[in-house]
């Protein structure tokens, strides 16, 4: 293993920045050549590319985004755009890969490993759902942005006695939407894992709050159930109360990373030429408790996670 290749893949995620870092660093103090592919795995196929050094990475540790910048590559996804890739890194002499995105990215370094170029994936995703890590790059940022807006929601709608819906990202889940609104003391958390009447419920567990002497409700939706303005306009309906929809949207993705991200990003970076130095490939590294470990990476994406049953019971008891 002379010369490693890092991209960043899919949506970006704060910490994407620290893990790059790690990735370069770690690697020269193995003694490795590293070179920073742009835009995904559109810059392997097309070869756009730079190397490398400690001074590349200098000043970034703190910023949002992706230096190397990321895309969602199409022609990846079939087996000639893989095939030029895979050329392509051995055109450019790359021995190795780290891959930083998501489950879509690991299942494109996946397929690196098999054309035969050992590939890492390490896990960045703000909506942390990636199953075989307790931890995503980006969440922790993604979580304390949202918290921060919310907040600030919270003090108009207090001022006028308004019921807020948040929506909040998460295209398939729930993750941001539990943990936000236990930290902002939501009504409810409204997530694709849970399947029900969630219209009718919420507007219930509204009355039920009004007949308490509830002047203020905060309903947080995530992105994969959607629909937040038209319940705003269901529960305003309902209820009497005034009501108003806010979609966080992307600036959950922007932002310096938080001190979790950072410390994270740079032990799973480190993680990640260790075992490529080491002449490993096909493997994902994950955080379990809080240990950096690693899985194959078919193992990895076949593995299922479910939401912390014990997080949602406590949101529904705190929301009283
Ligand atoms: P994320 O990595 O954040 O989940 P995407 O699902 O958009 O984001 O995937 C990012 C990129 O990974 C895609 O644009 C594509 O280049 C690659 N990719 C996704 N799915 C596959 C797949 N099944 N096979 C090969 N490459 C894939
Ligand atoms: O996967 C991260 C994420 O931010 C999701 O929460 C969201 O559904 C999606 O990416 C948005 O993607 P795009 O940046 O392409 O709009």
């Amino acid at each position: 293993m002379k010369r490693i290749g890092v991209l960043t893949s899919g949506g970006d995620a704060p910490g994407m920045n620290a893990a790059i870092r790690a990735v370069v660093r770690s690697g020269i103090y193995y003694g490795l050549e590293v070179i920073g592919i742009h835009k995904g795995y559109n810059g392997l196929i097309h070869g756009d590319y730079e190397i490398m050094s400690a001074r590349s990475v200098s000043d970034i540790l703190h910023r949002g985004g992706t230096i190397l910048q990321t895309a969602r590559c199409l022609e990846f996804k079939e087996k000639p755009g893989i095939q030029k890739a895979y050329h392509m890194a051995k055109e450019i002499k790359l021995d190795g890969m780290v891959v930083i995105g998501g489950d879509g990215s690991f299942r494109g370094a996946r397929d690196l490993s098999l054309a035969g170029l050992p590939t890492i994936g390490i896990p960045a995703t703000i909506d942390n759902d990636i199953a075989c890590t307790d931890y995503c790059i980006g969440f922790d940022t993604a979580l304390n942005t949202a918290r921060d807006a919310i907040d600030k929601i919270r003090d108009t709608a207090r001022s006028h006695e308004r019921c807020s819906v948040v929506e909040v990202m998460g295209r398939d889940a729930g993750y941001i939407a539990v943990y936000v609104a236990m930290a902002c003391g939501a009504e409810a958390a409204i997530i694709p894992e849970e399947k029900y009447d969630y219209v009718e419920d919420t507007i219930k567990k509204i009355k039920d709050g009004m007949m308490r002497g509830k002047a203020q409700n905060l309903i947080i939706v995530a992105e994969g159930v959607g629909g937040s303005v038209e319940l705003a306009k269901k529960i305003e309906k309902e209820t009497g109360i005034e009501t108003r929809a806010t979609i966080l949207g992307h600036i959950q993705r922007g932002g310096s990373p938080t001190v979790r991200d950072r410390i994270n990003a740079s032990r799973m970076g480190i993680h990640a030429v260790k075992l490529l130095k080491d002449g490993v490939g096909n493997r994902v590294v994950a955080k379990k408790k809080d240990s950096i470990v690693d899985y194959d990476i078919l193992e990895g994406l076949n593995m299922t996670k479910s939401m912390e049953s014990e997080l949602l019971e406590c949101s529904k008891i705190l929301s009283m």
